[in-house]
């Protein structure tokens, strides 16, 4: 099947990454964007907080901020979509430029600040599109929140009964609160406030996302306060302040994402999925662009995994792809589930890919 994204790669680039990425979301809306072939392998496939997938790729926060396009993206090879930043009020986010690509190495540094059209219309549009498959939501607080607790609460109310699970992003370096819940006693009393409220359906499932840049210390920390306070997984990891090993200009401020994020994100998983031990599922991102990188953060801990970055490079074939080279790696390695493979390196289990 002939890639379309090879055609329309050097068109959208030739434009600013915004404007590139909303001329895909306008094609994504209008139906132009063909889909991926299905990719069926009995081995790939696994469960999301208790619902079957057909394998572990899914779409991380980001690409579908305000919810419009998330159906589609189950065509396009994912088999779970998370949307977002959604903040309770509309905001425009940080000023423009705001994100750049940077080719040379597969990466993005991207400084939004959660622009977005606020939960009133995102959940409105969820409400009115039921999902083809597992939906998650990322929730931030707004830029300008007194308290960003009285925030997090608000957007749980709204979008638990919409969604399958709901992602606390507490590492955003975009914005001036968005490190609020670094801290473990402010991120113990969210937690507590969330555990309160009054569902008379199921509970919502609350993940978190952390970013690669909190110590060892800091992150022991906070993964006691959220076990203990409900938390049903883990997303590693979010964007890096940190630039290692960049060729091209790294200089803009803003979080890295992409290939040079892989390392330092697998590591922060391999960490995590010790000091977790089992306890929740932990979903895997930072830098995915192949097979191998997606069975490596598998082989770290994650029961499943995410990207974006490596999709303004690649297109949407490189989902399928992805997912026909973690079923050779599996079959290669003895691995007659994905699920048996979730932190084999840890154990110091067979094969080894890197
Ligand atoms: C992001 N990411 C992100 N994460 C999040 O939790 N909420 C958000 O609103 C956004 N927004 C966002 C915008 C842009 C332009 C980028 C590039 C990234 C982070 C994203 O979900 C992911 O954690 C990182 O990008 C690392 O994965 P990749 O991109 O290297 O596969």
């Amino acid at each position: 099947m002939p890639d379309s994204f090879q055609f329309a790669r050097p068109i959208l680039h030739r434009f600013d990454p915004e404007t590139a990425h909303e001329l895909t979301l306008r094609a994504l809306e209008a139906n132009l964007v063909p889909p991926q072939p299905e990719v069926v392998e009995a081995s790939l496939s696994t469960t999301l907080f208790g619902r079957r997938i057909a394998h572990p790729v899914g779409l991380a926060a980001g690409f579908d901020k305000n919810g419009r396009v998330f159906r589609r993206m189950y065509a396009q090879g994912f088999s779970f979509v998370e949307i977002g930043g959604v903040t309770p009020r509309p905001q425009v986010g940080n000023p423009r430029p705001r994100v750049h690509r940077l080719p040379e190495d597969g990466a993005v540094i991207n400084r939004m600040g959660f622009p977005n059209e606020g939960a009133d219309i995102v959940a409105g549009r969820v409400a009115r599109m039921p999902s083809p498959g597992p939906l998650g939501v990322n929730l931030a607080s707004n830029a300008d929140a007194v308290d960003p607790a009285v925030d997090f609460v608000a957007l749980v109310r709204r979008f638990a009964p919409l969604c399958d699970y709901l992602t606390l992003d507490i590492s955003c370096p975009n914005t001036e609160n968005g490190q609020v819940f670094l801290d473990p006693g402010a991120l113990r009393d969210l937690l507590a406030r969330l555990s309160e409220l009054p569902f008379t359906d199921k509970r919502p499932t609350l993940v978190a996302k952390l970013s690669p840049d909190i110590d060892d210390a800091r992150l022991e920390a906070l993964i006691d306060v959220m076990l203990r306070g409900g938390v049903a997984g883990l997303v590693i990891s979010n964007t890096t302040a940190q630039r290692p090993q960049l060729r091209g200009d790294g200089h803009w401020p803003g979080g890295l994402s992409g290939r040079p994020l892989f390392a330092l994100s697998t590591e922060m998983l391999a960490k995590t999925a010790r000091i977790v031990g089992g306890a929740v599922p932990l979903i895997g991102l930072g830098g995915i662009a192949s097979g191998a990188d997606a069975y490596a953060k598998i082989r770290s801990g994650a029961s499943v995994v995410q990207l974006y970055t490596a999709l303004i490079y690649a297109g949407p074939a490189l989902v399928t792809r992805i997912k026909r080279e973690l079923a050779v790696f599996l079959l290669r390695d003895g691995f007659a589930h994905v699920a048996d493979a979730v932190g084999a390196d840890l154990r110091g289990a067979r094969g080894g890919i890197r």
